[in-house]
């Protein structure tokens, strides 16, 4: 995408009307019709899908292919997309729009903030699809299953609450599974380091991602885990 593309979509993506994001990015509220300031954490139903569903997020959702995929097909869901960069949410975040999908939303934040934006058990469930793998020891607390983040996640998940994992990255696949056996707060479910050798894959978890498309046509093995929140 060219500089001019991305700067456009930047300026774009805020004026979306299923985008949230705070100048900020740690200030957790919108503006309702009348300019009023809300406190969207803990109130994602009333004042953004205006109907009480259950709420999954796509955390690092980059174009947010999950995020529209599975609100089309559960429209008994609220899904809502988070990430840090403003031109690949532009891209989700116009499609849901196009779609007239009512139960897409967009978030543009560090997922550092997660707790400031959701309340307790807010949360159903989480995707994280692709993230980033941070193979350096000396960044491994800003992969998105390392305790930091598992902790974050505690703040805002139900008890219950799944969270489901594809990487390509076999570092990243081993180092989940290493602190997850350290954690007595979450539980692993399923886990495969060749998923589409081991696995039938769901109508949900086959969905091909910018990235799994790449990393597929690479010959790179996918990996897959969904743990509880117990
Ligand atoms: C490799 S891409 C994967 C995108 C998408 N899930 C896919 O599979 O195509 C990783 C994404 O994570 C986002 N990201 C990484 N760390 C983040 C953080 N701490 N907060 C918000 N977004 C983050 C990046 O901006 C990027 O869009």
């Amino acid at each position: 995408m060219s500089n001019k593309n991305k700067l456009q979509r930047f300026a774009e993506v805020a004026m979306l009307p299923n985008v949230f994001e705070n100048h900020e990015f740690h200030d957790p509220h919108i503006d309702d019709a009348m300019g009023n300031r809300m406190d969207i954490k803990g109130h994602w139903n009333d004042l953004v899908f205006k109907t009480a569903r259950p709420i999954i997020l796509e955390l690092a959702c980059g174009k947010g292919e999950y995020t529209t995929h599975l609100a089309q097909a559960h429209p008994e869901n609220n899904y809502i997309g988070i990430d840090i960069k403003g031109a690949r949410i532009w891209i989700g975040a116009t499609m849901a729009d196009k779609l007239g999908l009512d139960n897409v939303a967009f978030l543009r934040i560090r997922i550092e903030l997660i707790e400031a934006f959701f309340a307790e058990n807010e949360v159903s469930e989480i995707w994280i699809t692709f993230p980033d793998p941070f193979l350096r020891d000396s960044k491994s607390n800003r992969r998105l299953t390392s305790h930091p983040f598992l902790d974050r996640y505690l703040g805002v998940l139900k008890p219950g609450a799944i969270v489901h994992l594809k990487t390509d990255d076999p570092t990243l696949y081993a180092f989940t599974q290493d602190v997850l056996a350290e954690r007595k707060d979450y539980k692993i479910l399923e886990t495969t380091a060749d998923f589409y050798g081991d696995v039938i894959p769901s109508p949900e978890t086959h969905l091909l991602t910018f990235y799994e498309k790449q990393h597929l046509a690479a010959g790179k093995k996918i990996t897959y885990t969904r743990f509880v929140k117990i």
